[in-house]
């Protein structure tokens, strides 16, 4: 297996990859971008191809090619080596394939895709579904669009899909497992009695993972009649289909959502689906739900500028306002899609008639806050003291939810002339909103900082810049040392890694890292591909000049801040002493804290 990993390793460039989904630029022989897995606006992540790894500086996460897709797709790490394998052309050795096979996800996965094979077939070759193939071609829909998105049909009948399937050799627990097929109470598993399937005279429209998978579908019903359920049914949630994870149509939109560094969103998959036959093809549904965080997260990795469609109606606002708050949290620039009255009730209709005014909409569409602001004034009189208030109370909530601070102050400002209120009054309130919203969950860069200094102290992380910049420069190792340094370094968590590039250096005058990396252990390696990329992130573009002047800062300021750790340590250790009455021992120790 090791041999397997290797391989795939030597086939997939870490840039290339990690380039699927962050924007990469160069910073000398690394790439630098914005990290996936926490919000940042200055790039901390680092990739090195020439080390196979990654790092990001903000929130402390590494590792190679497995480990990002494991953290990337949330997969395990079996299931990102088979999909890594996949990629790279590279044959897992039957015996592990099977295990990998053998996980009930992977047989859910292979179960849905066998059922949309046969959705897609039934649609296209049977008779009896002409009535669904002719509704699809009257609403406009291109034969190559049906086939582009697998869509299927099937007839209004109790267990024909279930039959079906079982007769293909899946297990019956599976079929229920996956959604596809509903359990009756006085179900019988032997004779496969009082199982029935889920979606019975629906067109079928498959829903694929970012990956491209089959986890779940969504059937709209064909002819409409008492007790036949709602329009659409959906999957419920199982291992594989996760409604509040899954985004219709992002498989087929995010090579576009990068190119263009925008996501259109919009409320049905029929919407998502004419948009990307009129040839725009950065569009993505929530299905019917209002965006969730894991969603938006999800976006994150594609764009963070997001053009919103929704429903004008009161229902339709109200969800679309609780998506545009998570977005506008995790840093998301959002815009509203407005579509003019008789302009057809949603982007299908819009396309039909006028495709010309959709392309407009979603060009022009307006900034979040202007709309929040149009929304609020409307109907208001001003010369009622109340309403500014309210106005003031409405929106700075929203602005508080903005993470950018000059753009939170625009807005303000902006508040601040149309109510004719003083901006210093309404910073005053927003701290109090602000306040109010304190339990947000979403993470901020400054959180991410925070919580990461409480796990290393501030001597570690010095410590670690110094060992960068030296492997960066080291050249520069036997100067500005002295025994303090020396004796500081071999006390601190990084002791047996600075001991091991002392001798190297000592013994070839030089550093070679493919001579240091062999010899030293598996947690050190790890070590010096984090600290390479950390030098490049910290200190690229340094003269030896430059980099020797950095060096005595940080070599001055371990020894500040390692005084200062041991004089807290003292005062702590006498403040003890005095209470157990210890008098010389506290002469002892202020003797020393003196010194
Ligand atoms: P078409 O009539 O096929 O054009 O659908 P639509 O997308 O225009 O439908 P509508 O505007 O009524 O609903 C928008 C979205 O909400 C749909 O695409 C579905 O994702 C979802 N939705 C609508 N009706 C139902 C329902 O009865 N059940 C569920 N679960 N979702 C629904
Ligand atoms: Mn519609």
């Amino acid at each position: 297996m090791s041999d397997e990993v290797q391989q795939i390793k030597d086939k997939i460039d870490v840039a290339d990859l990690v380039g699927e989904y962050v924007q990469l630029k160069p910073a000398g022989v690394n790439r630098k971008g914005l990290c996936p897995f926490h919000h940042e606006k200055t790039p901390s992540f680092m990739v090195s191809p020439e080390r196979a790894s990654w790092h990001c500086f903000g929130c402390g996460k590494g590792g190679d090619i497995f480990t990002f897709i494991e953290e990337i797709e949330g997969m395990e790490f079996k299931e990102a080596l088979k999909y890594l394998a996949n990629k790279a052309g590279v044959t897992l050795t039957s015996n592990f394939k099977s295990e990998v096979n053998s996980s009930q996800k992977n047989r859910l996965k292979e179960l849905n895709n066998e059922a949309a094979r046969f959705f897609h077939n039934f649609l296209l070759k049977m008779s009896v579904s002409k009535p669904a193939l002719d509704y699809l071609l009257n609403r406009g829909i291109k034969m190559e669009t049906i086939e582009e998105w697998r869509v299927g049909y099937i007839p209004e009948q109790w267990d024909l899909l279930t039959q079906y399937l079982l007769k293909k050799g899946f297990a019956i627990d599976d079929l229920v497992a996956s959604g596809l097929t509903i359990k009756r109470d006085n179900a019988d598993p032997k004779t496969h009695r009082g199982f029935y399937d889920r979606f019975r005279g629906r067109i079928m429209f498959p829903i694929w993972d970012v990956q491209g998978e089959v986890v779940g579908f969504t059937g709209r019903i064909l002819v409409e009649k008492e007790n036949s359920g709602g329009k659409y049914v959906n999957t419920p949630q199982t291992i594989v289909y996760d409604k509040s994870r899954v985004i219709f149509g992002l498989n087929k939109a995010k090579r576009e959502i990068k190119s263009k560094n925008l996501i259109v969103m919009v409320e049905g998959q029929m919407d998502v689906i004419a948009c990307h036959q009129a040839g725009m093809k950065n569009v993505v549904a929530s299905s019917g739900t209002a965006l969730t965080e894991e969603q938006v997260h999800l976006l994150k990795r594609y764009s963070n500028n997001l053009n919103m469609a929704f429903d004008m109606d009161e229902a339709g606002q109200n969800a679309a306002r609780r998506g545009i708050t998570v977005a506008l949290k995790d840093g998301f620039g959002v815009k509203v899609i407005r579509l003019p009255k008789d302009a057809g009730k949603d982007p299908d209709e819009c396309l039909k008639k006028h495709p010309q005014i959709w392309f407009d909409a979603v060009e022009k569409a307006q900034e979040v806050m202007e709309w929040y602001f149009e929304k609020s004034f409307t109907n208001r009189d001003l010369n009622n003291h109340k309403n500014k208030q309210v106005i003031a109370n409405e929106l700075l909530s929203e602005i508080a939810l903005i993470q950018y601070a000059v753009e939170r102050d625009h807005w303000l400002k902006e508040l601040g002339s149309q109510l004719a209120v003083e901006v210093s009054v309404l910073r005053e309130d927003l701290e109090r909103v602000k306040n109010l919203k304190i339990e947000t969950k979403v993470k901020t860069e400054t959180e991410t900082f925070t919580k990461k200094s409480e796990i290393r102290t501030k001597l570690d992380v010095l410590i670690e810049a110094y060992l960068a910049l030296l492997l960066k420069f080291p050249e520069l190792l036997m100067r500005l040392m002295d025994e303090d340094l020396i004796r500081l370094l071999s006390m601190s968590e990084s002791a047996s890694l600075y001991e091991a590039i002392k001798k190297l250096y000592n013994e070839d005058k030089k550093l070679n890292i493919e001579k240091l990396i062999p010899g030293v252990s598996f947690d050190n390696q790890e070590k010096i591909n984090v600290l390479l990329l950390q030098g490049e992130w910290q200190f690229s573009g340094m003269t030896p000049e430059e980099a020797e002047i950095e060096m005595g800062k940080l070599v001055a300021s371990i020894k500040e801040e390692c005084g200062r750790e041991k004089r807290k340590h003292l005062q702590i250790e006498i403040e003890k002493a005095e209470k157990a009455g210890e008098k010389e021992k506290v002469q002892e120790l202020l003797q020393e804290l003196i010194k």
